[in-house]
């Protein structure tokens, strides 16, 4: 049992100070999801090129995995290149002008520079494999992407946010292969259901400081 949690060795006073001062802080702010990234909440960036979530991933009905291909095998989801884009783009509306800032960067070979909407602080990890392959689908954490015509952040992605979910998982879990099914609903059956699942497949998201800061 160490008194601080790890990650406070490399990080300096500063976080070393607001270790000590926890209990206070966790009992008050925290705890009411007043942390600063809860205000983060409907950032909405302007991307570097034209894409929209709610014609591709809505309309058009291609699969959050066909872009975001480390989502099942690893911590970060990916964002999918030029390349990817072009597999489809270089004969299909190959003359849009809304496709033209993207076909320049892949003729010279640039990478698109998107801004990232989610960003968690270095000294908190997450995992998206942990997530997907158990059950907790996209929609949970981002909301309906299926319709952002730009991608916006959802929901707050505080600790507190995280913990409420690691406490009671249960009414937010749904079968593995339909994590990526952004309008799938619960059924009546659904707690009977989450509590089999849970017991055999050994679900227990843990709430101990070192399954996210480490
Ligand atoms: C055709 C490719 C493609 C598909 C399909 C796709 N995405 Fe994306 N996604 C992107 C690109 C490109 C970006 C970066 C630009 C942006 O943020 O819009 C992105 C960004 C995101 C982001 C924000 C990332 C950040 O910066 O924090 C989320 C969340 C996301 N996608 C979720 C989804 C979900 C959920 C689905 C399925 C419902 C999906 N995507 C389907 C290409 C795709
Ligand atoms: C349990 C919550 C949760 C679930 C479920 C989830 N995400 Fe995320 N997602 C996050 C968080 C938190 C971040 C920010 C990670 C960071 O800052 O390191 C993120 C970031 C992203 C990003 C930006 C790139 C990256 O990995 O940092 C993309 C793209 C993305 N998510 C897509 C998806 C897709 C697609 C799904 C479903 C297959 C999904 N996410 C499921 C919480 C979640
Ligand atoms: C699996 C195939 C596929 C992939 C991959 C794909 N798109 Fe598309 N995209 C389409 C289709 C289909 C349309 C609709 C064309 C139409 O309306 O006739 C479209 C339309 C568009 C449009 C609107 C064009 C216009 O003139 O209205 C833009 C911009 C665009 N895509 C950008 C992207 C970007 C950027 C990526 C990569 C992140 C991407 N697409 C990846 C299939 C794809
Ligand atoms: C909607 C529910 C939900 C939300 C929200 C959620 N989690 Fe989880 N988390 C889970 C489940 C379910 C597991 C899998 C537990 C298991 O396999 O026993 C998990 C597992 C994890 C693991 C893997 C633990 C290990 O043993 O390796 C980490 C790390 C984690 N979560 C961090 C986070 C962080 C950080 C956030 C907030 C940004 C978050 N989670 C938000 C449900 C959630
Ligand atoms: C399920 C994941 C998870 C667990 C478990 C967890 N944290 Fe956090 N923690 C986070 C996330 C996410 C943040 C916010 C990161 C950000 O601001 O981007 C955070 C932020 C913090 C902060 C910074 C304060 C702030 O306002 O953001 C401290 C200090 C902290 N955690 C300490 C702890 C301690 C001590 C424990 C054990 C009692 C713990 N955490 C358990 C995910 C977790």
């Amino acid at each position: 049992m160490y008194l601080f949690p790890k990650w406070v060795n490399g990080s300096g006073l500063a976080i070393a100070i607001g270790a000590l001062a926890l209990p206070a802080y966790l009992g008050g702010l925290l705890w009411y999801g007043a942390s600063p990234k809860a205000m983060d909440v409907g950032y909405k960036p302007t991307q570097p090129i034209e894409y929209s979530h709610a014609l591709h991933a809505g309309k058009l009905g291609i699969d959050c995995r066909y872009c975001h291909t480390a989502v099942e095998s690893a911590p970060h989801a990916a964002i999918p290149s030029a390349q990817t884009c072009m597999g489809c783009h270089t004969n299909l509306r190959g003359d849009s002008p809304k496709l033209e800032e993207l076909r320049k960067r892949f003729n010279d070979g640039m990478p698109i520079e998107w801004v990232r909407v989610h960003d968690i602080s270095d000294f908190a990890y997450f995992d998206h494999s942990a997530h997907v392959n158990r059950g907790v689908g996209c929609v949970e954490c981002h909301g309906r992407v299926d319709r952002m015509e730009k991608v916006f952040q959802a929901q707050p992605l505080s600790m507190a946010w995280c913990l409420d979910c690691h406490r009671n998982p249960d009414a937010r879990l749904r079968p593995p292969e339909l994590v990526t099914k952004m309008d799938w609903s619960a059924d009546a059956q659904q707690t009977q259901w989450a509590e089999k699942f849970r017991k055999t497949h050994n679900i227990n998201p843990k709430q101990d400081c070192s399954t996210c800061h480490r």
